[in-house]
């Protein structure tokens, strides 16, 4: 009885001295681990008769129980010392940047489209959305292209098996060119907005990926004629790329949606491999790349649209934004946009703090 009354009185000032983790580990095993003395004792009660263990047992028991508690106690102080230790020793230099560093960046069509929307509100037009998914009313017929127009097999079109409720084919839209119906029956004219976004068509390779970037350009007004639309593109562009030597070539197209219609080239040179913008097409060294349709609205596709063709016209544009986003960054491969390669957006993405503005430039650094 008073051996275990000393030896528990000897552990416990052993673990109120322990003044590490380590010598209180060690103090566990001495007393309460399988080989301790705790443990071993009551193993003792096993072989004892009723009588001697009814007296041996509390006495075992309360050292086991005053140990256990002392364990706890000491471990909890130990621990909170050098919590606060570390405290004390640890200092945060909270105006240090972020490490590792943010990996992030925006995408170049991302960029490219706030660029176009920074350039176009200077020029007085709103930036107008429709939806993806469309339904062939508004992706063909109401642009003037009925269900046996040869145009609609140019279009490669993804169809959906069901057909909407009132019995229209439901599609992905194959050009931004439905948001013009949409925005000219919702707000009627006069009208001056662009309309980027992703488009569809079945088709792939180097310059052609399913799914793809268009910005419709549309403006209904009175007296409107194909020399604002040639100002307006030529405005842009110059904007754009950041250079006053743009010569834009309108050559005579045909879209079921305008008339007359004109496809826009603009002049580029090929400077150390890179193709750059400027100069005239025809001039040596140089040639002409195709950025889009454009013409104006034809009065059938007012009429769809609700507008009164005697009195308002307008005109139209579509461009490839992955196409100008190429031109201006230097990206060759067009399937390389979509392909989520973080080294790609690494090299080829901007900052978050590159907003393009009229005034810092539009075009950030790439
Ligand atoms: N929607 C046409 C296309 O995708 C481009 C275009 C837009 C042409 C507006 C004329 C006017 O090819």
């Amino acid at each position: 009885m008073t051996d275990i009354t000393n030896q528990t009185q000897a552990a416990l000032a052993a673990i109120a001295a322990a003044t590490s983790l380590n010598a209180l580990e060690a103090q566990r095993l001495d007393t309460l681990g399988k080989k301790g003395w705790v443990s071993l004792a009551l193993k003792t009660l096993g072989g004892m008769s009723p009588e001697q263990r009814a007296a041996a047992a509390p006495a075992i028991q309360t050292a086991r129980a005053d140990i256990a508690a002392a364990l706890d106690a000491r471990k909890a102080a130990l621990e909170t010392a050098e919590l606060e230790a570390r405290l004390a020793r640890e200092t945060i230099d909270l105006t240090l940047p972020a490490a590792p560093a943010p990996r992030g960046s925006v995408h170049p069509v991302s960029q490219v489209m706030d660029e176009l929307a920074e350039i176009f509100a200077d020029l007085g037009f709103a930036v107008a959305t429709g939806p993806e998914i469309e339904d062939d009313w508004h992706n063909f017929t109401a642009l003037n292209m009925d269900e046996t127009h040869p145009a609609r097999a140019m279009h490669d079109t993804f169809y959906f098996p069901d057909k909407s409720g009132d019995g229209k084919d439901i599609l992905l839209r194959t050009h931004t060119s439905p948001v013009q119906i949409r925005s000219m029956l919702a707000q009627g004219a006069p009208i001056r907005l662009i309309a980027p976004g992703r488009v569809y068509r079945s088709d792939s390779d180097a310059t052609h990926t399913p799914m793809f970037h268009q910005v419709e350009g549309l403006v209904v007004g009175r007296d409107i004629h194909l020399g604002h639309l040639k100002w307006t593109l030529e405005t842009f562009f110059k904007a754009f790329f950041e250079r006053e030597d743009i010569v834009l070539r309108l050559r005579p197209s045909y879209f079921p949606f305008t008339e007359p219609s004109v496809e826009v080239d603009v002049g580029y040179s090929t400077e150390g491999g890179r193709r750059v913008v400027g100069g005239h097409g025809d001039a040596p060294g140089h040639a002409w790349m195709e950025l889009g349709g454009s013409g104006m609205v034809n009065r059938r596709v007012l009429e769809f649209a609700g507008i009164d063709p005697d009195e308002y016209q307008g005109f139209a544009f579509g461009l490839g934004i992955d196409r100008i986003a190429m031109l201006k960054y230097g990206m060759n491969d067009l399937r390389a946009f979509f392909d989520g390669d973080p080294r790609w957006l690494q090299h080829y993405g901007f900052s978050p703090f590159d907003q393009p503005t009229l005034a810092a430039g539009v075009g950030a650094k790439a």
